[in-house]
């Protein structure tokens, strides 16, 4: 399945023509895989899932992990090629759940130690991206990672296009991811290797 013909077909939601890296993927999963013990990890907007090949790769007979997905084609791709073939290795495995929906729709447990998000926020109005947030920042533990991604300078690039609704739009975004930065001590790494470059964003210990 052709992670293109999906982003062409529903680009609100995908938000990219490319899938990301594996250094983006290795970035943006970074604490997770450095930490010890059970870990219970939320991943929203797998897409095509080099996100989740690393996770899986990372994962341990005592972690639980949880993956949201708006897009059904990209689900039952993401069961058959990652999912089934984890889960019938030989040995233990950890607890995965994929469930297929709106993350603003979607039940889940909740008090995840990391979460990894995909979504296109630059694509979304600002007020479904705040209230995204909140929702994923409700389902972080306390002490938790949440991690998410942009490209380098999208919004300057879309500021050039769009007319002044679009810019007061992106400004309201930029402010958002700003204020979120310095209220949960937030640290943004470049990762070149990706098409285009981009910027994973991590907020640590959400609920201190
Ligand atoms: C930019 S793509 C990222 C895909 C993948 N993580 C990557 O980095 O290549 C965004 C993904 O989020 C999914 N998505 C968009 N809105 C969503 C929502 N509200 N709930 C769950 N998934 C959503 C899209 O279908 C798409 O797979």
């Amino acid at each position: 399945m052709s992670f293109i013909s999906e982003a062409l077909k529903n680009s609100y939601h995908t938000g990219s023509v490319w899938p990301s890296s594996r250094a983006l993927a290795l970035s943006i999963t970074k604490s997770f895989r450095e930490k010890s013990g059970p870990r219970k990890i939320l991943e929203v907007g797998p897409g095509s899932g080099p996100f989740t090949k690393v996770i899986l790769e990372s994962l341990r007979s005592d972690d639980e992990y949880h993956l949201v997905e708006i897009n059904e084609a990209f689900c039952k791709d993401l069961q058959t090629r990652f999912i089934d073939p984890y889960l019938s290795q030989p040995g233990e495995s950890a607890k995965v759940e994929l469930h297929q929906g709106a993350i603003e729709e979607v039940t889940l447990p909740s008090a995840f130690d990391f979460t990894v998000c995909g979504l296109p926020f630059n694509n979304f109005p600002p007020t479904v991206t705040r209230s995204i947030f909140r929702q994923l920042l409700d389902l972080t533990r306390t002490t938790g990672d949440l991690a998410y991604f942009e490209y380098a300078a999208v919004r300057k690039m879309r500021g050039a296009v769009v007319g002044s609704d679009g810019r007061a739009k992106i400004k309201r975004i930029d402010a958002h991811g700003k204020s979120m930065l310095k209220r949960f001590n937030g640290h943004r790494e470049f990762v070149f290797g990706n098409l285009p470059p981009a910027y994973v964003i991590r907020l640590c210990g959400i609920g201190s």
